[in-house]
């Protein structure tokens, strides 16, 4: 299960770039914060918070074509409003359709793919999640996206296929950026982050078990979820895992002191000058079915039925397709997302619906 954790995505993915450009960058009203980018040259403050409260408002429902071909049709908000797909509460919820067969051959199973209005350069993402979808067929992700892929870059944060139960974290750039996998817990894969290299598997690593226990899926669920903390900077994007007995109190207080996290699972830096492949990044959370990575590889868990006489892809669609009531935890429950930077930053680009948040950090900056 491990022998392609990273598999390509092909070009397929520049197809997303144009997706991202045209629902987040030119959205009215959304603000980039742009941080200072000098490792310790603060503390780092809040300058934008997705709530439970106002989490949907902050995301851009993407409803069209999934260009990493999976057996999926993102909706719009409307439509996942009204099928409970997208709830809040004490938490955001973000589900799929749960109750309808969608056969192979025609349209995907409904599920959502959220773009943040807001966009950032460098920061401290923090996202404390309680669930994630995981079982046969998944390939959920949270992930940052530039608005010109490649050249501005892509880190997965959370990623991962089927019932596999370890993080893929990853980068993809244009050329130039090269890793060196040193100073983390989690396995190093793949160095060259260059999509044009290796069938863009970019630069990886999978977590380690034994460091970050529950990084993923099911192990992740049944303790209640954790924290997953990534650090962009100037000099390296760092992502640690803290299940949720684990959370280091500076970050539970609101006031998050790196110097307390420990070594991160993942130090991603090296021959790479990170302002030169990473920028105006958006948030984007999606849970897709099979696919250019989980249908390609569905074949390797054995746990997962098989389509007598049918290849790994169509097996993944047909189990997808037929069997509704196996994607009850095909979810994301979230309680929040925060996202601090050092001063002199969060100047917002231009002022609109974030404007509430963005002056009220501008304050206190
Ligand atoms: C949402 O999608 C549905 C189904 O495709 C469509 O009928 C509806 O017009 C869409 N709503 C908006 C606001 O785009
Ligand atoms: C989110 O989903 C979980 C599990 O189904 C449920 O317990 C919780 O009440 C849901 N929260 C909201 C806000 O829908
Ligand atoms: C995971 O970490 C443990 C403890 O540091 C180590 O013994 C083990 O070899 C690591 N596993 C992998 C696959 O790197
Ligand atoms: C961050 O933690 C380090 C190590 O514990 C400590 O020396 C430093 O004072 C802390 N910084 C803040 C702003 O609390
Ligand atoms: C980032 O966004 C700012 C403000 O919209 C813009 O001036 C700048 O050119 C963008 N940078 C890139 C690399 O797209």
């Amino acid at each position: 299960m491990r022998s392609s954790p990273l598999l390509p995505r092909t070009s397929v993915a520049i197809t997303l770039s144009f997706i991202a450009f045209a629902s987040a960058q030119s959205i009215p009203g959304a603000s980039l914060f742009s941080g200072n980018g000098a490792p310790g040259a603060g503390a780092y403050q809040l300058v934008d918070a997705y709530e439970p409260s106002i989490f949907f408002d902050k995301f851009n429902f993407y409803s069209s074509y999934d260009p990493t071909n999976g057996h999926v049709q993102y909706v719009n908000e409307s439509i996942a409003v009204q099928n409970g797909y997208a709830t809040s509460g004490a938490t955001a919820n973000i589900s799929v359709d749960t109750t309808n067969i969608w056969p192979n051959g025609g349209p995907g199973r409904p599920a959502v793919r959220l773009i943040s209005d807001n966009t950032y350069t460098h920061g401290l993402f923090i996202l404390d999640l309680v669930h994630m979808p995981w079982g046969c067929g998944t390939w959920p992700a949270y992930w940052l996206l530039g608005p010109n892929w490649p050249y501005d870059g892509e880190v997965d944060i959370i990623e991962g296929v089927n019932t596999g139960q370890l993080n893929s974290v990853s980068m993809h750039t244009n050329a130039g950026c090269i890793i060196a996998g040193s100073g983390q817990t989690a396995t190093f894969e793949t160095s060259n982050c260059d999509e044009a290299a290796n069938d863009n598997s970019g630069c990886g690593s999978l977590l380690n078990d034994t460091s970050t226990p529950g990084n993923y899926g099911s192990e992740l669920n049944t303790q209640g979820g954790g924290v997953y903390a990534t650090e962009w900077t100037s000099d390296y994007i760092k992502t640690w895992y803290f299940p949720r007995g684990r959370i280091p109190p500076s970050i539970t207080s609101g006031a998050p002191n790196i110097s307390t996290f420990g070594i991160p699972a993942v130090n991603a830096q090296g021959g790479c000058v990170i302002d030169s492949h990473f920028s105006n990044m958006s948030i984007i959370i999606n849970t897709d079915f099979c696919g250019n990575w989980a249908g390609n590889v569905y074949d390797q868990f054995p746990e997962c039925p098989q389509t007598a006489g049918a290849d790994s892809w169509d097996s993944c669609v047909d189990f997808v397709g037929n069997n509704p009531s196996s994607f009850v935890e095909a979810y994301w429950e979230i309680n929040s997302i925060r996202v601090y930077q050092m001063p002199p930053g969060a100047v917002p680009s231009s002022s609109g619906h974030g404007s509430l948040i963005v002056k009220s950090v501008l304050g206190t900056i």
